[in-house]
């Protein structure tokens, strides 16, 4: 038995002879915001893909609720109550909003679930709900980013992993999408492991935050002592 909801344990992973994750070890409490921090290539993706089992380990152990889920395919692993929210969003563009977020429900068997699901992500997201027949790829960048969060919550999500958020989108659009994270941490209870790599935003929207480099993570700490610390202040958010 452990305290954690997620656990980590000195996982290696890779493609190929590149080796991406050099042994990573962090864990989440129930409840709990986390951000990842680092630059491109650093390994953040890795890290979510082999929570999601999208990416196979090559040593260590990834434990989710007191069950390993590591080599486990990866739609057991939504069906455990993981969900993400994929780098570059991958909505799919030819289908409408509602046809999306029903995808995210595969896992649930049933409809009156979905409907009640489908209800409250609509009300989280109003825009979802006036668009619900408009087709994904028509919108703009903020609203497949909001299908794409709606979609991870269609699975009914213990833990979602979100991935570069603000990618590609205003600042005004970015704190609304993670206005509506935070409810939903705060509301619904889910808990949040964000990568992020605009340093003033992981350590603004996480409790605590890792910093990671080629593959290893630097720094841990509460995201208001990781604003202070010297590393972060000069190469993440350039102070002098
Ligand atoms: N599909 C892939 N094939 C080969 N190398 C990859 C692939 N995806 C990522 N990598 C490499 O793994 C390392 C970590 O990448 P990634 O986890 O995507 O970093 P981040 O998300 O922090 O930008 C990088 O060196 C990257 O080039
Ligand atoms: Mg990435």
């Amino acid at each position: 038995m452990s305290l954690a909801l997620l656990e980590i344990k000195d996982v290696k992973a890779g493609y190929g002879a590149a080796v991406a994750l050099q042994g990573i070890s962090l864990s989440l409490r129930q409840g709990e915001r986390v951000s990842l921090l680092g630059a491109n290539g650093a390994g953040k993706s890795s890290i979510v893909n082999v929570i999601s089992g999208l990416l196979p380990i090559r040593s260590g152990e990834v434990w989710f609720q007191d069950e390993r889920i590591d080599g486990r395919p990866a739609h057991r692993i939504v069906g455990l109550g993981i969900s993400q929210v994929p780098e570059g969003r991958l909505i799919f563009p030819k289908m409408s909003v509602w046809e999306n977020l029903e995808l995210g429900a595969t896992v649930l068997d049933e409809a009156e679930q979905k409907s009640g699901l489908l209800e409250q992500v609509f009300e989280l997201f109003p825009r979802l709900a006036e668009r619900r027949k408009q087709m994904a790829g028509t919108m703009s960048g903020g609203e497949q980013q909001m299908l794409a969060v709606g979609r991870a919550l269609m699975s009914r999500p213990k833990l979602i992993l979100s991935d570069e958020i603000s990618m590609g989108l205003a600042p005004v659009v970015v704190r609304d999408i993670y206005d509506t994270l935070l409810r939903i941490n705060q509301e619904w209870g889910v808990t949040l492991l964000m990568v992020e790599q605009e340093a003033k935003l992981a350590l603004e929207v996480a409790d605590s935050c890792h910093l990671l480099e080629s593959g290893r993570i630097v720094a841990s700490g509460p995201a208001d002592e990781m604003a202070r610390s010297e590393l972060v202040r000069k190469v993440y958010l350039a102070e002098d």
